[in-house]
């Protein structure tokens, strides 16, 4: 059908802006939601204002999410049947559990639960209604190994994937599929964070670098052909299950 449409959050993000490049390559009509940022976008937005529609909102806000996302929709003739949610939040404070201010652990927690809760309860009526979805979450391998000094993270993703375990039992009669992408390391441009976070992020990959047995980050394209599968008409029977994308790493 030429009106389905790709939700895609987190679509200025590393991971986001490059999977919404290449579903827009392929002509599907794409809704965009960012945060904060659009410079990964911009020019994808401007260069294709027909097929691709972007929203601006905080997803831990359900109310504001459900009125902007209703209105982008009711512009189009649109009937969005696939999600990819990708966005997520990290702390730019490195800090053990114990040391890690209450304010802080929920700003994570709101950011990457609440917020799925949300992009999932206000896209799944759209998917309900035409007894068909397929979505993709975005986990992390640090859901099974966790994350020294990134406990909310660790904790906000493995909650994902078992949100996506869930949903798919729940969704499975309305003809929904359901499956978490959990990647580990991804070789990303980096210059978003903060020093203190890079430096983090470069001690812990060279150290778990060592450990991955294909010796190098998943590529972006890694990260796209696993989400392509998913979404695809040829993936009718795999759902509720967490994909790791970690060169062998376990
Ligand atoms: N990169 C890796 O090495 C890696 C490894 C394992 C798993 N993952 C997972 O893969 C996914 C993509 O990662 P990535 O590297 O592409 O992340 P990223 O570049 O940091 O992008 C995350 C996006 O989420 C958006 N976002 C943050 N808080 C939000 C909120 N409250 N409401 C709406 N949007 C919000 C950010 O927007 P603003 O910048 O505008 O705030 C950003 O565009 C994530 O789910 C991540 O957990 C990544």
């Amino acid at each position: 059908m030429k009106n389905n449409a790709i939700i895609i959050t987190g679509a200025n993000g590393n991971v986001g802006s490059y999977i919404a490049k290449k579903y827009c390559d392929k002509g599907e009509n794409l809704i965009l939601i960012i945060h904060k940022n659009d410079h990964r976008i911009k020019d994808l937005v401007r260069d294709n204002s027909a097929k691709v529609k972007t929203l601006q909102v905080d997803l831990s806000n359900y109310s504001d999410l459900k009125i902007k996302l209703e209105k982008v929709i009711s512009k189009t003739d649109w009937k969005p049947d696939r999600l990819i949610h990708t966005a997520t939040a990290r702390s730019s404070i490195i800090i053990s559990l114990a040391d890690t201010d209450p304010e802080l652990w929920k700003s994570i927690i709101n950011a990457n639960l609440i917020g799925t809760f949300n992009i999932l309860k206000t896209s799944l009526k759209y998917f309900k209604k035409n007894t068909y979805g397929k979505i993709v979450l975005f986990g992390s391998n640090v859901s099974r190994i966790g994350l020294p000094k990134g406990a909310a993270y660790a904790a906000s993703k493995a909650a994902i994937a078992n949100i996506g375990r869930t949903l798919a039992s729940e969704e499975a009669a309305n003809n929904i599929i359901v499956n978490t992408v959990s990647p580990g390391p991804i070789k990303i441009d980096d210059s978003q964070f903060s020093e203190s976070y890079r430096k983090f992020r470069e001690e812990y990959y060279k150290e778990k670098l060592r450990d991955i047995p294909l010796k190098r980050c998943a590529s972006f394209q890694d990260i796209f052909g696993l989400c392509k599968f998913l979404l695809s008409k040829d993936n009718s029977y795999i759902t509720g299950e967490e994909f790791f994308i970690t060169g062998g790493k376990i």
